[in-house]
């Protein structure tokens, strides 16, 4: 490594001049300085250096899994990235107290200043929207017409090529769809699936018909209920229902995709998934975190504002609730605990199987 020929210096090295110059409030441009302008300015720019931080892993991340065969050895690199953009997810969540020692009528000593600059306007949470999977198709009507008409042609132009890029989501989707283990020597692991289903349900049935304490309007509803489950366990196992569903926009990854992952749940025990089951928990944990913040800073704006409209022209804190549910990504990964099994309940899978997904040593020289 070449040695710098200057001494650094930390203001100098931060480029502190510029960062600590950038808080301008528009109350003091245009009229009496609101206090409280000033946490707003720095708590929103604070915001958007952790969203900087969060592209800088995210695109670390997506250059790992945009390979056709992911080295295992980047598994624990990658699991390393999302547990960082987690962290920094956590303080996202809990910044949010800090604006809300702002007041209401505070807020609104500045407030009309900003119409009609809005979250909206946002680029880099678009972005990590848009790479983490949220493309333009999957949002909804009011989120697609409200945000992509209050941006500028630049920034438009900007999204839309990160658009065209393959999103996260996309590129797991290709690596679990090259998953081997699936069938294996002779051995079709979801036709043994489908007997362990066919089992649990069957004695499932069993209890309800047999249970004498219960009412016959129960017992009907409960195998209601049952044919229910039966139904979505069918949705998985039969692929021409499955494409149905995923028609209908119920579900989002390729079957074979959905079943590699879920292969992964069952049998995370074993030594060789265990980081990607770490991968999926992860990847579930930052739409989590993702939809906390949404719902917290819905809950604040609430506070804020009331029923009043947003500076960006959306009808406030009811578009913002309505995103919170709506603007998920990576629900396909939190459906799965529909179909997981009792341990005791799974296939045994065959020796040369369980060897293969075991680390191993020969003891050949
Ligand atoms: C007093 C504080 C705040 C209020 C009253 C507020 C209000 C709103 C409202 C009403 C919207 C919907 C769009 C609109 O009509 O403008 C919105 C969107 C948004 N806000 Fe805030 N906000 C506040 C603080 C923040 C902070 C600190 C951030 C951090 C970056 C933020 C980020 C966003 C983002 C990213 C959106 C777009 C969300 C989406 O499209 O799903 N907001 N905000």
């Amino acid at each position: 490594m070449q040695k710098n020929p200057t001494p650094c210096y930390y203001g100098d090295y931060l480029q502190l001049n510029k960062l600590l110059d950038s808080q301008l409030p528009q109350s003091r441009v245009y009229g009496t300085e609101a206090h409280d302008e000033t946490l707003f300015i720095i708590v929103h720019q604070a915001y958007e250096l952790w969203f900087k931080q969060i592209l800088h892993e995210l695109r670390s991340a997506q250059a790992m899994m945009a390979h056709d065969e992911v080295d295992e050895r980047m598994l624990g690199t990658l699991n390393a990235r999302f547990d960082r953009i987690r962290s920094i997810q956590k303080v996202l969540v809990e910044q949010i107290g800090i604006l809300e020692t702002m007041t209401p009528l505070d807020f609104l000593d500045f407030r009309d200043y900003l119409i009609p600059a809005s979250g909206f306007q946002s680029i880099q949470f678009k972005e990590i929207e848009i790479r983490l999977g949220l493309k333009r198709a999957f949002r909804s009507e009011m989120d697609r017409k409200f945000f992509y008409s209050r941006i500028n042609d630049a920034d438009r132009a900007y999204l839309a090529e990160r658009e065209a890029e393959c999103s996260l989501l996309e590129s797991v989707e290709a690596w679990l769809e090259r998953m081997p283990f699936l069938e294996f020597a002779g051995f079709n692991f979801w036709l043994e699936y489908e007997k362990a289903v066919d089992l649990m349900l069957h004695d499932d049935e069993q209890i309800v018909r047999g249970n004498p304490g219960l009412s016959e309007d129960v017992r009907a509803f409960q195998l209601k209920e049952l044919a229910a489950t039966r139904e979505n366990f069918r949705s998985i196992l039969d692929a021409e229902r499955y494409a149905e569903v995923r028609e209908q926009g119920r579900v989002r990854l390729s079957r074979r995709a959905l079943l590699a992952a879920l292969f992964i749940n069952l049998y995370r025990d074993e030594p060789i998934l265990q980081l990607p089951f770490h991968l999926l928990t992860n990847l579930v944990e930052v739409d989590e975190l993702f939809t906390t913040w949404r719902s917290r800073h819905a809950l604040m704006v609430h506070r804020m504002l009331g029923s009043k409209i947003g500076t960006g022209g959306s009808s406030g804190v009811d578009y913002l609730k309505m995103g919170a549910e709506a603007n998920r990504v990576y629900t396909d990964f939190f459906n799965l605990s529909t179909f997981l099994l009792p341990r005791s309940a799974l296939p045994v899978l065959p020796a040369e199987l369980t060897k293969e997904l075991g680390f191993h040593f020969s003891k050949t020289r």
